[in-house]
């Protein structure tokens, strides 16, 4: 008698805090499921970005023009600006978008590392990184160029329609 009486209490010692342990990880698991259930989910502690934040736009573009010219990032002995002079060559296309170099789909992030890696010879800068943001930054404050094929009245199939846009090159004023 004695012994089961016995064995029943030691079961339900172990048993009942396996109980209360599930009782509340249920009840965690259905606060986290539901965002709205916090009063004001932007109060949370989030994981952040990285450890310093970035939080002035005039020093992130100051950083960026200085990484731009700077023949430091990689090992090749060119900078950003040997190949992308004052932004040359920076569509204004958004990203992501085709490019034909790395023959693929890519996000800003990823075309600056494609020429990290490869017109520059260095290493890819990390996603998170004070870097990868000011360059970012730079390209898109300098992505001016336009995707079209600029305007070339001349190459109108018949120039002789117009007004004369094409000057001397114009077969019609020619004999
Ligand atoms: C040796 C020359 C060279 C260097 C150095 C170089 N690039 Fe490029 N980059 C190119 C070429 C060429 C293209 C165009 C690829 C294409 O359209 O197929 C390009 C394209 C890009 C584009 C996409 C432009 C667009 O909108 O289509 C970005 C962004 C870019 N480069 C960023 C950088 C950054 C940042 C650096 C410095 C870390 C850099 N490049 C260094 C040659 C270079």
């Amino acid at each position: 008698m004695r012994t089961v009486y016995g064995r029943f209490l030691l079961k339900a010692m172990l048993i009942a805090p396996l109980l209360i342990t599930l009782g509340f990880a249920d009840g965690a698991a259905a606060k986290d499921k539901n965002p709205c259930m916090a009063k004001n989910p932007c109060a949370a502690k989030n994981i952040p970005i990285r450890k310093n934040p970035v939080k002035d736009p005039a020093a992130l573009k100051e950083t960026g023009e200085k990484l731009w010219l700077s023949v430091a990032l990689g090992t090749s002995g060119a900078s950003c600006s040997t190949c992308h002079p004052d932004g040359a060559g920076l569509k204004k296309e958004p990203f992501p978008k085709y490019i034909k170099m790395p023959d693929d789909i890519v996000t800003v992030d990823q075309m600056i590392n494609f020429c990290m890696l490869n017109p520059m010879k260095g290493k890819p800068l990390a996603w998170n990184s004070r870097e990868m943001t000011a360059l970012a930054a730079y390209v898109s404050a300098n992505a001016k160029e336009s995707v079209a094929a600029p305007v070339n009245p001349c190459a109108a199939k018949n120039p002789c329609s117009m007004k004369n846009p094409c000057g001397a090159k114009n077969p019609c004023g020619m004999k």
